[in-house]
């Protein structure tokens, strides 16, 4: 996808929930790149994105130049090919990522809030641009979940799934009985059936982030409420939880 005899490589480096989970070797990977490329999700809005926001602050700080390339539209209205839409998305993003690129060789990095390991593309959009690349890894939300709450994800040898809100419904009719929810803007966990414990946590790694735990059915109205709050203050909202049968 770039053109041939152009010397580049890549680095995708986990940035953790929070610029304090910064590891010194993702640090240290970001301060001996050329440049970062991030994309700019804000729209004509300039200053929309938070994430944007934090990759700078964090460039800012290390000393690397930031090059913010805006996101290509993504089909969101439930397209019936939806593996298809984002194959699209990702292609789409990876054209925009090899013509900067194409134009400033280097060794290129690619910062991924929590860890590039879950519910990420950068690494199959950038597996497209044919570079060699390399990944580190960074703190992911569920370690961060796990950690605030003090709990183990999974009982003593026993399985732990992680899935989407848009496939919970769907994993516990399969028998899953422990899982880890991410991507979840509707708190699908409050229409299921039967006794269920939740340890739930938004904003992780941020300075007022909310924890809330307890049976699903005694606590849906503490979460709503700590869910709204965290966006009045922060102006985002990303929240995460493991949910056990009871
Ligand atoms: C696109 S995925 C990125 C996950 C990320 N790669 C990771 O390892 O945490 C975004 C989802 O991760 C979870 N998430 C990310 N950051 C979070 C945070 N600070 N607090 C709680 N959940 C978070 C939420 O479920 C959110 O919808």
């Amino acid at each position: 996808m770039i053109e041939a005899g152009t010397a580049s490589r890549v680095r995708v480096v986990g940035i953790g929930c929070h610029p304090g989970q910064l590891t010194a070797e993702a640090r240290e990977a970001i301060a001996g790149c050329d440049y970062v490329i991030a994309a700019d999700k804000g729209g004509a809005d300039a200053g929309a994105d938070p994430l944007l926001a934090l990759r700078r602050a964090i460039c800012a700080d290390v000393g690397t130049e930031l090059v913010a390339v805006p996101d290509p539209p993504r089909d969101r209205d439930d397209p019936a090919d939806y593996e298809g839409a984002v194959r699209d998305w990702h292609d789409a993003r990876a054209a925009a990522y090899a013509s900067v690129i194409g134009r400033r060789p280097g060794t290129v990095g690619f910062l991924v809030w929590g860890d590039p390991a879950f519910y990420d593309s950068t690494i199959r959009v950038v597996d497209r641009l044919r570079l060699p690349y390399d990944v580190l890894p960074g703190v992911s939300a569920l370690s961060l979940l796990a950690a605030r709450h003090r709990v183990v994800l999974h009982e003593v040898g026993r399985p732990v799934l992680v899935t989407t809100g848009r496939r919970l419904a769907a994993e516990v009719a399969a028998g899953h009985d422990n899982l880890v929810v991410m991507l979840d803007g509707r708190l699908e966990a409050s229409s299921l059936a039967g006794d269920w414990d939740i340890w739930w946590g938004a904003n992780l790694g941020s300075p007022h982030e909310e924890l809330v735990a307890g049976p699903l059915r005694d606590v849906v109205g503490e979460i709503t409420a700590a869910r709204a709050r965290a966006k009045d203050r922060d102006g985002w909202v990303m929240d995460t939880y493991l949910l056990r049968r009871g």
